[in-house]
């Protein structure tokens, strides 16, 4: 056997949807490069890509739109799971438990071995998660849930059940092509842990929704995905730029982690962060700089010049900026990776799609090098 802790160095699976260069810092989906796609592709767009392989012809994306938007009503019964929760319930713990629950009103989910079942079952999710996602929001905030409306586009219909008051929301179209932005970006990433997750719990043959419902148990980590929110947590810890220093001194002791920096795989500037970051030029051109980015950028500069980070090479990732970004479109801190897992739920479903049809792989089961004692004998508890 070969003892590989944490994988550093495993190759759990083939697979033909994303690629990356940690040393060069290339990201590409099926080929494309993420730059481009984030520049041209809409979020439904890149969901196809990676489910089919392909860019949609227009008929197939107007027909793929149309069929989401025919399924985005969720069950009203969720509604009474989400009203169950605390009122300061964290919101992936709300959608962890929504998610899981939905798999209940789908029992056709189990058919995992039926192709038109399996493609059923993205789209419901693909267009149910938006909903699910917004309802969370509406709860923390004590709203009443809004429902989808079939003639709002897919970012559009989020935004408008998450921010309406009274009927209305004025959209902006500007932080509305933000936030599909944001959401192309986090839309696939190879095998990480909540891909890895999902790939593991899919592999048993469970429903797809309850399969997702275990890659954002293992999104909601603060060394994962939960990492946006606890950027933001660490920059308003820190409060002004004269901070930073004394700070970083902490971090350079191994007192803490400078959280948004490091990956597994980048050994390089994540390319995402740099797309991120050109999309925070966007959002804060129509609501104003959020002053803890001016903290963040102190960071980065001193990060870049220390060699403590240098050595290890350690470069701000796709967490570093996307948390003050969706601060200033008006996300609550703890929300921030409801938003990341929105994106990466395409990913999830075409690496449970590509590790159902490869016929390499069957239940994930990995062996150990056992520690333990040897052979020995029960002992009475009276001789304890
Ligand atoms: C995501 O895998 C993916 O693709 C994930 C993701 C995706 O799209 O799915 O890209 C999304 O999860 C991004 C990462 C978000 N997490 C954070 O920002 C949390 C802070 N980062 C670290 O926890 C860490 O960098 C990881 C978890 C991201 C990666 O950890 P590794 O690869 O296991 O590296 P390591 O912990 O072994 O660190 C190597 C060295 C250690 O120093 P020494 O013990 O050798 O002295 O680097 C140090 C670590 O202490 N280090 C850090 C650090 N990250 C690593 N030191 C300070 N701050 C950090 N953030």
């Amino acid at each position: 056997m070969s003892y590989d802790p944490a994988f550093l160095n495993t190759a759990s699976t083939r697979s033909g949807i994303t690629y990356i260069d940690g040393d060069a810092g290339i990201l590409r989906y099926r080929g494309y490069p993420i730059e481009q796609l984030a520049e041209h592709a809409t979020f439904l767009e890149t969901a196809w890509l990676l489910f089919e392989g392909e860019l949609p012809t227009r008929d197939e994306l107007e027909a793929w739109e149309e069929e989401v938007r025919l399924h985005t009503y969720v069950h009203t019964n969720v509604t009474q799971f989400l009203d169950g929760f605390r009122h300061d319930a964290h919101p992936m713990g709300m959608l962890l438990g929504a998610v899981a629950a939905l798999s209940t009103f789908y029992p056709d989910a189990k058919e995992i071995g039926d192709v038109e079942s399996r493609r059923l079952q993205r789209v419901r999710l693909i267009a149910k998660f938006p909903t699910i996602a917004a309802w969370v929001f509406r709860h923390s905030r004590g709203l009443p849930y809004v429902f989808p409306r079939n003639d709002l586009d897919y970012i559009g219909n989020f935004v408008n059940m998450t921010f309406e008051i009274g009927g209305v929301h004025e959209p902006n179209p500007v932080l509305q092509r933000a936030l599909e932005i944001l959401l192309v970006l986090h839309a696939d990433h190879e095998q990480n842990a909540s891909t890895n997750a999902v790939r593991g719990v899919g592999s048993t043959q469970v429903d797809p929704f309850s399969a997702v419902s275990a890659g954002i148990a293992a999104l909601y980590g603060p060394l994962h995905g939960g990492a946006n929110e606890q950027v933001l947590r660490m920059l308003d810890e820190i409060g002004d730029v004269k901070n930073v220093p004394a700070f970083i001194e902490g971090v350079k002791n191994h007192e803490r982690l400078l959280m948004g920096f490091g990956h597994r795989v980048y050994k390089n500037y994540d390319p995402r962060a740099k797309l991120i970051k050109r999309v925070a030029d966007d959002v804060f051109a129509q609501t104003g700089i959020d002053p803890k980015l001016e903290i963040a950028l102190e960071l980065e500069r001193i990060a870049l010049e220390d060699d403590y980070f240098i050595s290890r090479k350690l470069y701000p990732n796709v967490d570093f900026y996307s948390g003050i970004i969706y601060r200033a479109m008006g996300y609550p801190t703890d929300y921030f990776t409801v938003l990341f897992a929105l994106g990466r739920l395409p990913g999830w479903l075409a690496q449970w799609e590509e590790m159902l049809s490869d016929s390499e792989q069957k239940i994930a089961r990995p062996r150990q090098i056992y520690t333990g004692y040897d052979r020995r004998d029960f002992v009475p508890l009276a001789s304890r």
